[in-house]
């Protein structure tokens, strides 16, 4: 087994839905975090199993299986609890986990918008615990690193709006035209995670590209928000999505109403990104791959960032491409992670994407 042994480590992690897509990305990555031992994996309809059974990746590399204690019981014997739940799940749970005192990582959207009343039109439920909306950091360190520092409880970002906002927040520091920007997204399959239903058999989604989600995206308001934390703007968001034929891989694209050109534009980025690890700038106009492209972050825990200015309809056009189950979850899941425990940020972070993919 490649997996280091529990002695050296010092934090004790539980991953709640372990089963799942998200939980099995959680599994590979944390597997050789040099601080973190994996003390439960939970599955309800697993039990017992190992996780390399249903996470074939893993093969060889851990023993571990799941198991099917509660959150409460994972919670008690932890240090720290993902929980890689459906949206409308952890909530059922987060109320009674905040009692034990363990540190909170949700992958769901159940703790994102810092307004309650967001949630019946976005989500179809109403929150009840709107203290706890303030308790929890949008986990996505670029933006809030210094919170997430000091924090307990993380929710960590969706896929879509991770892509988005990464790549339209550094723009918003212009006078734009219009308060609406509208986003286009291209999302592989594994971004509805691994329910199946029939939409997703191999005949109906091989060579579709089908726009499942022309409006009212889910993922609307929290890109209204974190893009109004930036800029203190209130933007609206006209986003549709796509399902694309590629398994994993987000590509944004977004149209910013306002008069600006390459150089400044270019300024910009680096002046909002500085010399942060996990985003690149495309700017390499002889490659192939001019301007972000899945394909080439896809396994990486980075976000590729890049736009063309489009003189005639006075629009920036801006391009997010990120893995949806690493820098659109997991990966800024453990990046925040590592800054609530001060280890070195990028701990299980740093690789390269696979290329050719
Ligand atoms: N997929 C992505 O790219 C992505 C990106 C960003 C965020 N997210 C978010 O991350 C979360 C997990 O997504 P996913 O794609 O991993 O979903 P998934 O593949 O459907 O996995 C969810 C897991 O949760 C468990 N589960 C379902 N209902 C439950 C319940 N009522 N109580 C306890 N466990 C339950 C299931 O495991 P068992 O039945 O085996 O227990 C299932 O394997 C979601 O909130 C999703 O929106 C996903």
């Amino acid at each position: 087994m490649l997996e280091r042994t529990g002695e050296n480590k010092l934090i004790k992690a539980g991953i709640v839905g372990a089963s799942g897509y998200v939980g099995g990305e959680l599994l590979r990555l944390l597997i050789n975090h040099e601080n973190i031992e994996i003390k439960y994996a939970t599955s309800k309809s697993h039990k017992n199993e190992k996780v390399s059974r249903l996470h074939p990746d893993l093969y060889g590399l851990t023993d571990l299986r799941f198991s099917d204690k509660t959150p409460m019981e994972v919670a008690s014997d932890v240090d720290v609890i993902f929980l890689a739940l459906p949206h409308g799940t952890s909530i059922k749970y987060v109320p009674d986990l905040v009692e034990t005192g363990v540190n909170i990582i949700d992958m769901s959207a159940d703790f994102r918008l810092k307004n309650p009343e967001k949630y019946p039109e976005w989500y179809g439920f109403e929150h009840n615990y709107p203290d706890l909306l303030n308790k929890f950091v949008y986990g996505m360190p670029e933006l809030h690193r210094n919170e997430i520092k000091n924090a307990k409880y993380i929710a960590t970002p969706g896929c879509i709006a991770s892509s988005s906002i990464y790549s339209i927040a550094p723009f918003l520091s212009l006078s734009l035209d219009s308060n609406i920007i509208n986003v286009d997204a291209k999302v592989g399959s594994s971004g509805s995670g691994s329910g199946l239903d029939e939409s997703k058999v191999f005949s109906e989604r091989f060579n579709s590209i089908r726009a499942y989600k022309p409006v009212h995206h889910r993922h609307t308001p929290e890109i209204e928000q974190e893009l109004k934390y930036v800029s203190n703007k209130d933007i609206k968001i006209a986003l549709s999505a796509h399902s694309v034929n590629m398994v994993r891989g987000i590509l944004t694209t977004s149209s910013i109403y306002a008069v600006s050109d390459e150089i400044k534009l270019w300024s910009l980025l680096r002046e909002f990104y500085g010399n942060e690890r996990s985003v690149r700038l495309i700017m390499d106009k002889k490659s192939n791959y001019r301007y972000p492209d899945p394909k080439t972050v896809i396994g990486s825990n980075f976000v590729d960032i890049g736009f063309a200015m489009d003189n005639y309809i006075k629009r920036i056009v801006s391009f997010g491409a990120i893995d949806n189950m690493i820098k659109g979850a997991s990966g800024n899941a453990i990046q925040s992670m590592n800054l609530m425990y001060k280890f070195n940020e990028y701990e299980s972070l740093i690789m390269p994407s696979l290329f050719p993919v």
